[in-house]
């Protein structure tokens, strides 16, 4: 069955001042990313896909994920061309997309994952879904060069983010219940051909 497709209405985000912040602290928020229409859609689609639990290595880190298939519309919403479009101005390179993994995060009450640098893929696009975390709680922590970010994503909102280069996290999300998560993103993760894989 072909998928259903999820378009991204396309906003101009060129700038100097936005590529000269990627560069220089190796990601960017996106505020508003998309809408919540989209971001509903994008959700129910994601709940075709199973759960497992994910784990950082370190005892009493874990969090849940989805794989998403390519040939989902999410997979077709993450590579339309004025996506990908926006990553190649962010990356200054006009080379292939050769492979792209995407996934949910989904945290419940007091789930987390520890500061780490992914080990692979050229640019990360993060969106967040949902997000029913307690004030101060469930933020995306993000460090580079000695800066340090933390972003408090509301659905709809994105960072794009070279997950190899910055160190990044999430801290516990506290949620009124133990049963849903109170934090879910959905990542795309891009290898450009130019990037060994
Ligand atoms: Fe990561």
């Amino acid at each position: 069955m072909k998928a259903k497709y999820i378009s991204f209405p396309h906003r101009h985000i060129n700038g100097a001042n936005r590529i000269n912040y990627f560069q220089k602290y190796a990601h960017y928020p996106i505020l508003k990313f998309i809408e919540s229409s989209i971001v509903h859609r994008l959700y129910s689609e994601s709940l075709k896909f199973n759960t497992r639990q994910a784990e950082a290595g370190k005892q009493g880190v874990e969090w849940s994920e989805r794989g998403i298939d390519l040939d989902s519309s999410i997979g077709c919403f993450f590579s339309q061309t004025s996506i990908v479009t926006i990553l190649r101005q962010f990356l200054e390179r006009s080379s292939k997309i050769t492979r792209c993994h995407i996934w949910t995060s989904e945290y419940k009450h007091n789930e987390y994952i520890n500061p780490h640098k992914d080990t692979h893929g050229t640019i990360q696009l993060l969106i967040c879904l949902k997000n029913e975390c307690a004030p101060g709680s469930g933020i995306l922590g993000m460090a580079y060069n000695g800066a340090h970010f933390y972003h408090d994503l509301k659905p709809g909102d994105a960072v794009l983010f070279k997950a190899t280069d910055i160190l990044h996290w999430t801290s516990p999300a506290i949620g009124k219940t133990d049963d849903a998560p109170c934090r879910i993103v959905l990542v795309a993760r891009y290898h450009f051909q130019d990037q060994p894989l």
